[in-house]
């Protein structure tokens, strides 16, 4: 590796003993082969944990849905598939580390059985949870008090993809204020969903208030698109908070 490298905004050289604040650790993504709408198949999972690989990727802990209606998966299938992709890495020779927990979606089913549930999480007791990207939820502020009075600290996946934010930034602020972790998608960033949603994601970064990001990675698409996003200067202003991808 070199010892300088170009400065990404003024091209002049800095030292590479910098702190490296490439992305470590990607905790959102769907790359457990056949049971929610990511990978279909052992070898999209491998091309998508390559492009992962490619991009600077040292650890994944991917997050398949667990929505009730349609992706019933438990513990048990995601660790067992777990178990199969972790094999097809070392088979293929790829030196990833590789965990999974789950992205949980609220609806009534999971607030009335949440807590008899054995819920996957991450660094401990970090737990990623979505919603329905158009209607808020009517208990939303009641499922996150309950998951935080738990013992969970509140991991909200893409808080700028949903509708029912995007006209009410000051909902922003309500949720962080509460202690809710905002997770940002690289996708969103850079168009990828719409405008609005780039809008949004682009306001959380400057009020500082996106606590780690995710590749949210479906397909070798959304892989593609985030490693020209890393090239970007969006991507250093994001390396440039306290985000937890660096230190889990
Ligand atoms: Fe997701």
């Amino acid at each position: 590796m070199n010892l300088r490298f170009l400065n990404f905004f003024n091209g002049k050289p800095k030292l590479a003993s910098e702190p490296d604040r490439s992305h470590w650790v990607d905790f959102h993504s769907h790359l457990l082969p056949g049971i929610d709408d990511g990978c279909k198949t052992i070898e999209d999972s491998i091309e998508n944990i390559r492009e992962l690989q490619y991009q600077g990727v040292k650890r994944i802990i991917t997050t398949p849905h667990i929505f009730k209606e349609l992706y019933p998966n438990t513990p048990e299938i995601i660790r067992e598939k777990l178990i199969h992709v972790k094999t097809a890495l070392i088979q293929n020779n790829i030196s990833i580390e590789m965990e999974a927990a789950a992205e949980y979606y609220l609806d009534e089913w999971f607030c009335q059985n949440f807590q008899t549930m054995d819920l996957l999480t991450f660094k401990g007791n970090h737990l990623l949870v979505e919603t329905n990207y158009m209607d808020r939820p009517h208990f939303l502020e009641q499922i996150f008090f309950d998951l935080q009075t738990s013992g969970y600290k509140v991991v909200f996946a893409h808080p700028e993809r949903y509708n029912y934010l995007l006209n009410n930034y000051d909902a922003f602020h309500k949720l962080y204020d509460n202690g809710i972790l905002f997770q940002c998608n690289l996708l969103s960033f850079t168009g990828y969903y719409s405008p609005q949603i780039k809008k949004a994601a682009h306001y959380l970064l400057k009020n500082k208030m996106i606590s780690m990001v995710g590749s949210d990675i479906h397909r070798i698409n959304h892989a593609r698109v985030i490693t020209e996003f890393k090239k970007t200067k969006d991507y250093q202003a994001l390396m440039k908070l306290n985000l937890l991808n660096n230190s889990l």
